[in-house]
């Protein structure tokens, strides 16, 4: 037998049991007559005792143990004499009597503690170290709680997990595709899917009614720490459903989450803003509602006054930061290098500063004491207060306006990672023009329905089209999405017209689900919402890769097992493909 127990549940009220444990040496401490080691496993940490003067012999043999070298050890479990109240077993140590290694173990590249001294690079190639240490190991027992939580809330709910295949064909998600060679068939790919948004539609074609499936997606595309080439989506879809079925069943789920796994009740119905509402107050589509700094547009008060900046602005828009009056010229100028950088773009900021003097603006000689009052009111500013005004064309500036509020959110700590600010985010258009292709996209995907009252404009206005489609926004993060699709042919076909494609292509791509709208497809509709980043917002952090077992680095690399990687002469052959190099 290997073990007795593990290296994380022995108490006091073990004390005289021989027992025999299992695991990595996470440290040694030669005292003299006295060695320690410290003996981990997934479930904690146990010292082991040796003595020279009980047996010099072994624990001589203690003494030239390694770091990580594989052990097994057998003795008497004792209260120790100094505790350590920082680990549930401090209060004990076992007096080893027999110590045999497993395996040793080269030093390893980095220590393998909660802090370590390893860089990410390194942290990832040697990502099975990584792994050991006791932060990450917690990251993936967060994931495995939260799997089952949501298996068990949706199974309970009436959903059906049903797996759907991973070569596909291409399935617009608004990313490339990753392809798959075919052997069989030389000359022709799968694509791998970006979700399995068809495959659940045929679903509820197929009567299955509500299906779930906890699911790997591929996108090929430019990657943050919220985004990876392979991630993994809770994927939802229901038949006989409107937009509010959907809604209220994954609010929910959400719920259900915050309840069984971080012992959280969020009161009350979510708040819903509409899409343009959400732009409008907070220049984005994820607001973040942990704090206020909402939006105040004040074209008529500020302009025609004179000053150009203003004048020759389509937006004149200003968020009013609480407190922050006092702030020093060189705190005011790091705000203004902040938007002014590359990624932002912008030219500055107006900033008016209230204090008990009274008003102070940064364009005071433009305008009178009584035009910045009434900025100052429409504002929301009280004494105290600093308001910092943004111009420029209006998509542009809500944009950057809404990067200097998460800036300024986060340099006054209002973004606390343990409060958590859920709303729905409805009614997107169902369209957005590309200016330099000139084509129509759909903002969602070229499944969604358009609102029925708008449906006749499709073609004539597009851009009017609004959709039944829905966010769900957490902390400012897009844990999720979906909307009501189109379950008929005919509109189907009109949609990919719309869409620039032709009838055949549309044909040629999607036949088999315009072919299924044929044979009583019910109305339906759906979401999906990223299990990776939802995992991530529940351990307080963004980047999603800590919560992944092997992620892949920003270049979309495994440094680990070293992928993508060439492929022999023999194995392109076989596909029928010629190496360009
Ligand atoms: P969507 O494209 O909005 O919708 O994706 C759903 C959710 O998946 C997450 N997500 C990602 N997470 C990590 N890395 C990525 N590269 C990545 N891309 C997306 C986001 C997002 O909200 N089929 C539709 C859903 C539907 O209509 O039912 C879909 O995939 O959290």
């Amino acid at each position: 037998m290997h073990r007795t127990h593990t290296c994380g549940e022995l108490r006091l009220t073990d004390a005289g049991t021989t027992v025999t444990l299992s695991g990595w040496v996470q440290r040694t401490r030669d005292l003299g007559g006295l060695t320690f080691v410290d003996l981990r496993d997934r479930y904690g940490i146990t010292q082991l005792g040796f003595n020279m003067e009980r047996d010099q012999a072994l624990c001589e043999q203690a003494r030239q143990l390694g770091r990580e070298f594989v052990v097994q050890a057998t003795g008497m479990v004792k209260e120790r004499e100094s505790k350590n109240t920082h680990i549930p077993t401090g209060e004990i140590e076992i007096i080893a009597t027999e110590l045999k290694v497993l395996n040793r173990a080269k030093t390893p590249p980095f220590t393998i503690e909660e802090d370590t001294d390893g860089g990410e690079e390194l942290r990832m190639k040697y990502r099975y170290l990584d792994l050991r240490r006791p932060n990450v190991r917690r990251h993936l027992e967060l994931r495995h709680r939260m799997a089952i939580a949501v298996r068990n809330y949706l199974s309970g709910q009436g959903f059906l997990e049903v797996e759907t295949p991973v070569l596909i064909k291409s399935t617009p998600e608004g990313a490339r595709d990753f392809v798959v060679p075919s052997r069989m068939s030389q000359g022709e790919f799968y694509a791998l899917p970006q979700s399995p948004q068809t495959f659940k539609q045929l679903l509820m074609v197929s009567g299955f009614d509500r299906y779930f499936q906890l699911v790997k997606c591929f996108r090929d595309e430019d990657l943050r720490a919220d985004r990876q080439p392979e991630f993994t989506q809770i994927d939802c879809e229901m038949a006989f459903v409107e937009q509010e079925d959907v809604l209220n069943t994954f609010e929910g789920l959400a719920k259900h989450l915050f309840h069984a796994v971080l012992d959280l009740e969020i009161q009350g119905p979510f708040p819903r803003m509409t899409f343009n509402e959400a732009m409008r107050d907070y220049g984005s589509d994820k607001p973040d509602l942990r704090f206020g700094m909402k939006f105040h547009e004040l074209n008529d008060l500020a302009q025609g006054k004179g000053f150009k900046v203003f004048d020759e602005a389509e937006l004149v828009v200003g968020i009013t930061a609480e407190g922050c009056a006092g702030w020093s010229r060189k705190q005011t100028d790091a705000l203004i290098e902040f938007v002014k950088r590359p990624q932002i773009g912008a030219s500055g900021i107006v900033f008016v500063r209230w204090t008990e003097e009274g008003l102070k603006s940064t364009v005071d000689k433009f305008f009178s004491p009584d035009q910045v009052q009434a900025w100052a009111e429409r504002s929301g500013m009280r004494q105290g207060d600093l308001l910092c005004i943004m111009a420029g064309k209006p998509d542009k500036t809500r944009k950057q306006l809404n990067e200097l509020r998460l800036h300024m959110g986060d340099l006054l700590g209002l973004r606390d990672p343990k409060v958590f600010k859920p709303l729905w985010v409805v009614d997107f258009p169902l369209l957005e023009h590309d200016p330099e292709s000139g084509r129509w996209h759909a903002m969602h995907h070229p499944f969604t329905a358009p609102k029925p009252e708008d449906a006749d404009r499709l073609e004539s206005d597009p851009g009017s089209v609004m959709a039944n489609a829905y966010d769900l926004v957490i902390n400012g993060t897009e844990i999720g999405g979906g909307s009501i699709r189109i379950h008929e042919r005919e509109m189907q076909e009109r949609m990919f017209r719309v869409l620039g494609f032709s009838d055949a292509d549309a044909r040629y791509k999607f036949g088999f689900l315009l072919d299924a709208f044929e044979y009583g497809a019910p109305p339906h509709g759906g979401c999906a919402f990223g299990f990776d980043r939802w995992v991530a917002l529940f351990g307080h952090r963004t980047d999603i890769r800590e919560f992944i077992a092997f992620p892949k680095n920003n270049a979309g690399r495994d440094v680990m097992i070293d992928a993508p990687s060439r492929i022999d002469a023999e194995q392109l052959k076989e596909l029928g493909i010629t190496a360009s190099s």
